[in-house]
């Protein structure tokens, strides 16, 4: 990626503050905005005291010679020292009382349910650990899991961290050729996989996709098929085994060893800018810390809380915070097999009420669905228990996070907005929902131990409301250690476009975003810098273009991307969504074109108003609910669609897009 221009304009002007309810931060970790500076500062003046202070709120078998060895760009945390990674998230709960709390309050898509407690949690990742123990697999192994969201997903992440083999997760929903390709690149040697999946009420066959990835293998012996719907599936013999019929053999009894503090605990697969996916290599000691400090800090995590975060375990999401962080602080975690909207688009609501769930932590682009949807869904359910709602994955737009606030929250729940990605591990700008004044639209401030910044292409600070790059200044216990397999990749991508310099400034870590910072210092992310887009010499950031969009009473969804364009350098073209599916007559979607590209110049100015509307039924999205700018881009420059599309939700999307193209 390269950084040619200089400025990133930001118009989007959003004004309202929302402090915490007193009656939230009195019970808060962090009960004041003040309380939260003081510890700001207090990292800052010795960042590595500050995490290590944290790391002790883990179990050591044996203490680190050194909190973190920086050398440009490799680092390492917690040096010497030695852990494991399940005995945090279990072993040290099932010693006291926490052995009869429950650990998963699980709900499957048809509505069946099971509760694991620390206990019996602890019981399955001991015997699962002696089950791929017995398969031959060997700390340092490299084991895929292929699976729907269930409990043993979980429990065979866990067992994998227990006897240290790494874990590589690929999303259930990815095809046969995308895990076949990420088997390959990891070099994995067991696949843990279920007979097929539920979702919305189909199946997805999974075994039979690993059959298909695992063909021609070279490195995958032993594969693990747990029965979930009962179908049919075909096992090879000698490489296939029943789970079922391996745990029903296995002693319970499985130690867990002291693992060096560097030991990778998983890979996981993220697309970069080029084609080929990125191995994200994450370790042991330093990912725990934050992963846990994070989640008891930005979630408040009390002991009684039953939290749902809804994201899959194939993502990072899913590990830090549906995983890793909610166990090692021993919290009751709720997790749901299926989609939100079956068998009604009140799924989600009608769960956070059955089971009193007090937070709840989703994605922008599911609050827009579920506005879509319309208000009659959560209003139907009792949604008092909710205490606290959380967001991720996309800046959101100021509508969306009201209608989050007004609808779900019922006014009364902080929303934390978490700025993170992959390669970070662990949440890096939120506020801490006892503390921050939250303004709708931002993540607010870096968190503590956490050195982020906005700067230019030089390096040097913006300053406020100037548009620039968000960097981090120092390492992070969480962070990526290598892409697996490319070295160089990883310090081409991260630690090339900020290296270190001659004065002595260090290297930056470079996250790919654009951002700005208003007057109180807090970070406004304007989507990924390859998403901004220079109109007649403006840079402007899309997603301030769709956030305007969005705040049209017509529009749900928008997208926004430009295209070459002879006199202004480049167009934009922005695709909608619209709320409601009625049939418009040819005049009256001219004349919502116009308002539309009015309401934007209203909005912004009319830089921003879109040069061309098109208007679709859905937007391409990636697994994780990403909208594929790269496919719109193409299509808007009238090109055709090359390069991988693996990563798609919905193919039919693209071809009511390519029609659309063909009415204009
Ligand atoms: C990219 C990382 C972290 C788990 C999910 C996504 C965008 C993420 C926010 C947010 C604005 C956000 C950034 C980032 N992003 N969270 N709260 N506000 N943008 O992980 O797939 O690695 O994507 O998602 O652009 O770089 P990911």
């Amino acid at each position: 990626m390269s950084l040619t221009d200089t400025s990133i304009s930001s118009v989007l002007q959003e004004e309202r503050l929302i402090h915490p309810p007193p009656a939230f931060s009195n019970e808060a970790h962090v009960s004041s905005l003040r309380k939260l500076k003081a510890l700001r500062k207090q990292a800052a003046a010795d960042i590595y005291a500050f995490w290590e202070e944290r790391a002790r709120a883990l179990d050591w078998f044996a203490p680190w010679r050194s909190t973190c060895e920086w050398k440009y760009p490799r680092a390492k945390w917690f040096v010497g020292g030695k852990l494991n990674v399940a005995h945090n998230c279990l072993d040290r709960h099932v010693a006291g009382w926490r052995r009869n709390k429950a650990a998963i309050i699980w709900e499957g898509e048809p509505g069946d349910t099971r509760t694991l407690t620390y206990q019996a949690l602890f019981t399955q990742v001991c015997k699962f650990a002696n089950v791929l123990k017995g398969l031959g697999v060997k700390r340092g192994d490299v084991v895929a899991i292929y699976m729907g969201m269930l409990p043993e997903a979980a429990i065979a992440m866990l067992a994998c961290a227990r006897i240290g083999a790494t874990h590589t997760v690929v999303f259930g929903g990815f095809s046969a050729d995308a895990l076949r390709e990420r088997i390959n690149d990891s070099k994995a040697v067991c696949v843990v996989t279920q007979d097929d999946a539920y979702r919305r009420g189909q199946s997805i066959a999974l075994k039979e996709a690993v059959d298909e990835a695992v063909k021609k293998s070279a490195t995958v012996r032993k594969v693990v098929v747990l029965r979930r719907s009962g179908v049919e599936v075909r096992m090879k013999s000698r490489r296939d085994h029943w789970w079922h019929e391996l745990m029903a053999d296995a002693s319970p009894i499985a130690s867990a060893p002291a693992l060096n503090s560097e030991h990778p605990l998983f890979i996981l697969y993220t697309s970069g800018s080029t084609g080929k996916p990125k191995g994200i290599l994450h370790t042991t000691g330093g990912y725990l810390t934050q992963a846990a400090y994070t989640t008891k800090m930005v979630f408040d995590l009390r002991e009684d809380d039953l939290y749902f975060c809804t994201a899959d375990v194939g993502w990072i999401t899913g590990h830090s915070y549906i995983v890793y962080g909610p166990l090692a602080n021993g919290a009751s975690l709720f997790m749901y097999e299926g989609a939100p909207n079956h068998p009604e688009p009140d799924r989600f609501w009608d769960m956070i009420a059955r089971h009193r769930i007090t937070i709840f932590y989703t994605a922008p682009t599911a609050i827009r669905a579920f506005m879509k949807w319309g208000d009659k869904h959560p209003r139907r359910h009792d949604l008092s228990s909710l205490r606290l709602l959380g967001t991720v994955g996309e800046p959101i737009n100021p509508e969306a996070w009201m209608w989050y606030h007004r609808v779900i929250g019922g006014g009364r729940c902080p929303i934390v907005d978490t700025w993170w990605q992959t390669e970070t591990g662990a949440i890096m700008i939120s506020p801490l929902p006892g503390a921050t004044p939250l303004k709708p639209g931002t993540a607010t401030l870096p968190l503590p131990g956490i050195d982020a910044d906005v700067v230019r292409r030089d390096g040097s600070p913006c300053d406020v409301n100037e548009g620039g790059y968000l960097v981090v200044k120092q390492p992070w216990p969480s962070m990526l250690r290598t892409v697996f397999g490319d070295f160089q990749r990883y310090k081409k991508t991260y630690w090339s476009e900020y290296p270190p310099q001659k004065d002595g400034r260090p290297a930056y870590y470079f996250t790919g975003d654009g951002a700005r910072r208003d007057a109180d210092g807090y970070i406004w992310i304007m989507g990924r810098v390859d998403d901004v887009v220079n109109v007649s010499g403006h840079r402007l950031g899309t997603a301030e273009i769709e956030s305007a969009l969005v705040s049209h009473q017509s529009v749900a969804e928008a997208a926004v991307v430009a295209r070459p364009d002879d006199v202004k350098g480049n167009a934009l073209v922005a695709f909608v969504t619209l709320k409601g599916q009625a049939k418009q007559s040819a005049r009256a979607v001219e004349k919502l074109r116009s308002a539309l590209r009015n309401h934007v110049g209203g909005e912004i100015g009319h830089i921003a108003r879109p040069d061309e509307i098109r208007f679709t039924d859905a937007l391409p999205k990636t697994r994780s609910g990403k909208i594929m700018r790269r496919l719109l881009r193409e299509i808007a420059a009238g090109g055709s669609i090359t390069g991988d599309t693996t990563t798609l939700e919905d193919f039919s999307v693209l071809e009511r897009l390519r029609e659309a193209d063909d009415d204009a």
